[in-house]
């Protein structure tokens, strides 16, 4: 079966990727410019709710707006050139009722021109999920731990490590495939689930914090670049940006104070 965009065309890039025999490459985006530059090393570019915490400092990503959400989601299309773009439904913009989620789905692909939307929930969001894919709205998962329903730090708890977790997690697995979405988030499950799930997946699995036998991975861009001192074990720190920006900030700090800033070459 073909997938199919906003406008009922078939979408030839997640066409691509649910063929890809190679793993597959996603991170998150939340401005134009972060975009542009990880989209030629991406496959799956994703605006994740995550921005409500890495952007704005929000202790969860319970308040997010559909409208911040849309003018990230604009800011980022204009970044990508190649890659799948994902925009995250927000909390309470889908688990209602089918038709809200559908008029809030819309809404999203036709402002940001995006090529899918990710949900989270598998069996409670069932419904939701096979009423925007028959609407040619693709539509990506998310089971496992679920961001959405963590309200405190503690809560952020890997799922899997009891038999009816193990249970719950794979039957929405299961209702996510079913009822046709072309690709599932795993997150933050034991490694024993995430094989079990890989095992029974029949469409792209996407691991973080899950296991390295998933289809592709994803990580958030500022947790992978080293923004914050404290990330959780899942992530694999690739620079560290928070000190080259304070050495940075720490120079420039002395050359104004030194009267070194600016120079000739800076003046008209
Ligand atoms: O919101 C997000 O960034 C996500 C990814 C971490 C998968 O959902």
């Amino acid at each position: 079966m073909g997938r199919y965009n906003r406008m009922g065309i078939k979408n030839l890039k997640i066409d691509q990727f649910c063929k890809s025999k190679r793993k597959l490459v996603c991170l998150t985006a939340y401005t134009t410019y972060m975009a542009e530059i990880i989209d030629e090393y991406c496959d799956l570019v994703l605006v994740g709710d995550s921005l409500s915490m890495v952007l704005y400092g929000d202790k969860n990503t319970t308040r997010l707006s559909l409208s911040t959400m849309i003018r990230h989601g604009k800011a980022v299309r204009k970044g990508i050139k190649k890659s799948i773009l994902v925009v995250d439904m927000p909390k309470n913009t889908y688990e209602k009722s089918p038709d809200i989620a559908l008029k809030n789905a819309r809404k999203i692909m036709k402002e940001t021109k995006c090529d899918a939307i990710k949900m989270e929930g598998g069996v409670a969001i069932a419904k939701t999920i096979k009423k925007l894919v028959k609407n040619n709205i693709p539509v990506m998962g998310h089971i496992g731990l679920l961001p959405q329903q963590v309200t405190k730090s503690s809560e952020y708890r890997i799922k899997g490590k009891t038999k009816n977790e193990e249970n719950i997690v794979t039957k929405d697995l299961l209702a996510v495939q079913k009822n046709g979405a072309f690709s599932v988030v795993i997150e933050g499950v034991t490694e024993r689930l995430a094989i079990k799930l890989c095992k029974i997946a029949k469409i792209k699995t996407i691991g973080i914090g899950a296991t390295k036998k998933c289809d592709g991975q994803v990580l958030v861009t500022e947790d992978m670049l080293g923004i914050f001192d404290k990330t959780a074990k899942f992530v694999k720190k690739y620079n560290n940006l928070r000190k080259i920006i304070s050495n940075s900030v720490k120079k420039y700090n002395s050359d104004i104070v030194n009267n070194k800033f600016p120079t000739k070459k800076n003046i008209y």
